[in-house]
């Protein structure tokens, strides 16, 4: 046999047949494009466009140092500093035995469905990654699925009639805000609402708030208050403090879930050991919080914000439907009013509309059905985070504190965006 030559491997049943995650897809289809000399509106990734905050860096550079493998669990002291990092900004009481931290939260929740025996469940639209890890592993996923007119959010109602239903199945259910997709958050009440129906049922509830500190008014609230015992914070560097390639995220549990902590530590402890030793250092100075990260995260707000706004109501006046920016960095458009003239130009899916979308205009989204949405129905996801981050955040740290964003630093530092935009309007006024 030569090395050119393929085996025939019996891959896993369960990863037979599946494609690269969305998000990682449509990334490689752009850039490949754009180095074919394309213009490309990167609408797809859902990155943060802004820079680690300086103190954060300056923190991981000297303690490129840090060379021994750390506890399975993570460097006690980042523990301390997200348990006191949740009683600071969300009230809730835990302490380092309570917190798990592993390379990115993607791979925690992975870990997490591995070691629970039970059906995930989840709203539509929802990540592009709970159901997969679902798949991989062998578990079940029951989708809810929720109305446009609610924001796409789930009603307690509705969570109930799912876990009614065979009450006593374990399961864990995921709740994810500000959204990705949506962009779409949850008020204390409706928070306080889902809550006594995930205690009713006594599911595990997954909070994935990796994206709260993104809440554009800044006052994100937790479910874990107000059902402390089944709840697990998910959060990390990824979003809020523009790491995502640092890989590191984190687990906060309530005492009554241990034995779920110890479970995935000893996986862990199995696989990938423990999470990068001078990210875990660095990542305790962004959890200890301070003025110059309150700074970064005021204007990294009032920078989205400004844009998502401005965004959606460009879409909005062209008829494209998506409810309107509350937090982190997408809409979810819905196009079903352009059906007819979709369907005539022979597209029937949503990921027709985004295949056709990128091959004519240069504009990279998501289509809706990776987000867990029926393939027919026209709905697609933007973010709004193809901008120069760097350039924008120096730009409004010299503004006053209450100082808009206006028009005109939307058009100085975010061009190339509201050009996208309205390239993606210009497609479909002409459809
Ligand atoms: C909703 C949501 N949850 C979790 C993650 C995973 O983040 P990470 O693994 O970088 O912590 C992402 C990343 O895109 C996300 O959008």
């Amino acid at each position: 046999m030569t090395e050119n030559q393929t085996f025939d491997i019996s891959l896993n049943l369960n990863v037979r047949g599946m494609p690269l995650s969305a998000t990682l897809q449509i990334n490689e289809l752009s850039n490949k494009l754009k180095e074919e000399g394309k213009k490309i509106y990167k609408m797809g990734l859902g990155q943060s466009p802004f820079p680690v905050p300086k103190i954060v860096v300056e923190e991981l550079q000297s303690n490129a140092f840090q060379k021994d493998y750390q506890e399975v669990k993570g460097l006690k002291a980042l523990r301390e500093a997200v348990a006191n990092y949740h009683s600071r900004r969300n009230d809730i009481q835990r302490g380092a035995e309570n917190v798990l931290i592993g390379p990115g939260s993607k791979e925690l929740m992975f870990l997490l469905q591995f070691v629970y025996y039970g059906e995930l469940v989840i709203p539509t639209p929802s990540w592009v990654s709970y159901a997969p890890q679902a798949k991989i592993i062998g578990r079940q996923v029951a989708w809810i699925k929720t109305k446009e007119i609610n924001k796409w959010r789930l009603l307690p109602e509705e969570l109930h009639k799912v876990c009614e239903n065979d009450h006593y199945r374990p399961r864990i259910v995921i709740l994810n805000y500000p959204s990705n997709p949506t962009g779409a958050t949850y008020s204390c009440d409706e928070l306080q609402e889902l809550a006594d129906v995930a205690r009713r049922h006594r599911v595990i509830l997954l909070a994935d708030e990796i994206y709260g500190e993104l809440n554009f008014k800044g006052n994100h609230c937790s479910i874990a208050k107000y059902y402390p015992e089944g709840t697990i914070i998910s959060g990390g560097l990824s979003k809020w403090c523009g790491a995502g390639g640092w890989r590191l995220g984190t687990f906060t549990f309530p005492k009554s879930l241990s034995e779920l902590l110890n479970g995935m530590a000893a996986v862990a402890s199995e696989t990938f050991t423990s999470t990068s030793a001078p990210i875990q250092y660095a990542a305790v100075k962004a959890f200890n919080g301070g003025i110059s990260i309150e700074r970064y995260l005021w204007n990294a707000r009032k920078i989205l914000s400004a844009l998502g706004t401005k965004i959606h109501s460009l879409l909005s006046a062209c008829g494209a439907d998506a409810p309107g920016p509350e937090g982190a960095f997408y809409l979810f458009i819905n196009l079903n009013k352009f059906s007819d003239k979709l369907k005539s130009k022979n597209i029937f899916t949503s990921m027709d509309l985004t295949t056709r979308l990128l091959n004519e205009t240069g504009v990279a989204l998501l289509p809706g059905s990776v987000f867990g949405r029926p393939e027919e129905e026209f709905t697609a996801r933007l973010s709004y985070v193809d901008f120069d981050g760097n350039r924008a955040l120096a730009a409004a740290e010299i503004l006053k504190p209450e100082d808009f964003i206006t028009e005109d630093f939307l058009s100085t530092y975010c061009s190339h965006l509201l050009e996208g935009t309205n390239t993606l309007v210009s497609w479909l006024n002409a459809l």
